[in-house]
């Protein structure tokens, strides 16, 4: 592994932003993000396959009053969105490093306010469609972890996953269901407040449209 990495593993060990596998916290959080992590009770919002956490500390920085866990299971891309989270002087971040996955070992049943996935792996092996993250059974998962009327919000510049996450949904029960194939000549592109990610600016930059849509779970 290289010098660079080891940096980043070590600062993320200090980092009080970020919760990981040899931390208290890592194994002690279900339940207890707002009061003993965050020391508020406000809503706490996922940030899935968040990368260097561009979303996490985007909205943060305009909404202070929720608080944002960006959740990836690579420790060099959430030691970007930590460090600039303490820079900015943003105590409603925090970066959990787990697989997606596996979020109920972290979160209890109806914890989370809202969950956006941003530009998650596209997976277009049929062989993999079930790591998909829009995968029936990640959607299960996230009904089970949102309080009633929670909203997820699903960003890609892949197509095919995009088509792919349409028919499922077919076959779910959601309610305010909305989307659209170009997100910045949309009305929603207002809700991202210019926020983008590295992996969207290299898709834009091949001529890829971003997708985006939104829904919430009936219950
Ligand atoms: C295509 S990148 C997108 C990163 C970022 N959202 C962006 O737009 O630049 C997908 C990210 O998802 C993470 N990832 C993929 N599958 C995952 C899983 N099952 N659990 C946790 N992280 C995962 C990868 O580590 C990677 O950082």
């Amino acid at each position: 592994m290289g010098r660079k990495k080891l940096d980043r593993f070590a600062q993320n060990e200090q980092n009080y932003n970020v919760v990981e596998d040899g931390k208290p916290f890592y194994a002690n959080c279900k339940g207890k993000w707002q009061v003993e992590h965050f020391k508020n009770t406000n809503p706490l919002v996922l940030e899935l396959a968040c990368g260097r956490g561009e979303y996490s500390v985007g909205l943060a920085e305009q909404y202070p009053q929720k608080n944002f866990i960006g959740v990836d299971i690579k420790g060099a891309r959430i030691w970007k969105g930590s460090t600039i989270a303490i820079e900015k002087g943003l105590e409603n971040v925090a970066f959990l490093r787990t697989y997606i996955q596996n979020l109920e070992q972290f979160f209890d049943n109806k914890e989370i306010s809202e969950i956006w996935i941003i530009h998650p792996d596209p997976r277009p092996k049929e062989a993999d469609a079930r790591r998909r993250l829009t995968h029936p059974r990640f959607l299960a998962m996230y009904k089970n972890l949102l309080q009633k009327d929670g909203w997820l919000h699903f960003k890609t510049d892949n197509t095919g996953l995009f088509d792919y996450t349409l028919e499922i949904l077919q076959e779910q029960k959601i309610k305010n269901f909305s989307y659209t194939y170009d997100l910045h000549n949309s009305e929603f592109a207002q809700d991202h407040f210019g926020i983008k990610t590295k992996y969207e600016i290299v898709f834009e930059e091949k001529g890829e449209k971003i997708k985006y849509l939104k829904f919430q779970f009936e219950e």
